[in-house]
């Protein structure tokens, strides 16, 4: 038997040691928390991707009565930013909550399994990586790709 292991590469970064433009993505996905629609939850997403041309699109959760139909604020964002830009890779995504009491998440929360193999469907067809940055209150996870979040990933059959 041979034994192997899938490392998951996190940097743990301050504000400050963010670029400018990872800056702008990360306040693009704390600003569309504030859009939000989660009356049931009371957990409010935002999510921002940097695409290639240039563009920003920033999308949140979007919940109803019928509770499991809503959508999460990754899936609102991926589906809307390629319905609009078909042509544009997706660079980076930036995923921010805020919990019940209106505060961000300390920890950074990180996608559910389905937005997941969504976002690595747009990395697959994009044909390079999208960098994901995880946002807590005072810290950010940067993962180089899609993969990191979604091992041993189902892409095609
Ligand atoms: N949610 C997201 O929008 N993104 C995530 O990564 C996790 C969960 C939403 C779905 C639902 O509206 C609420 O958060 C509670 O699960």
């Amino acid at each position: 038997m041979k034994k192997t292991e899938i490392i998951v590469p996190i940097e743990v970064l301050a504000y400050d040691e963010l670029t400018p433009q990872e800056s702008q993505l990360v306040a693009e996905a704390r600003e569309a928390t504030f859009r939000s629609y989660a009356p049931y939850s009371k957990f409010k997403v935002g999510a921002a991707i940097q695409l290639s041309n240039g563009e920003i699109v920033s999308g949140s959760n979007q919940e109803n009565a019928a509770y499991p139909s809503g959508t999460c604020a990754e899936r609102t964002t991926c589906y809307y930013a390629h319905s609009r830009y078909p042509q544009a890779r997706f660079e980076a995504i930036a995923i921010a909550a805020r919990t019940e009491n209106d505060e961000f998440q300390a920890t950074p929360i990180s996608p559910c399994g389905a937005c997941r193999q969504a976002l690595l469907e747009y990395e697959v067809i994009g044909g390079a990586p999208i960098k994901v940055l995880l946002v807590g209150a005072e810290q950010v996870y940067r993962l180089p790709s899609v993969v990191n979040l979604l091992p041993l990933a189902f892409t095609e059959f």
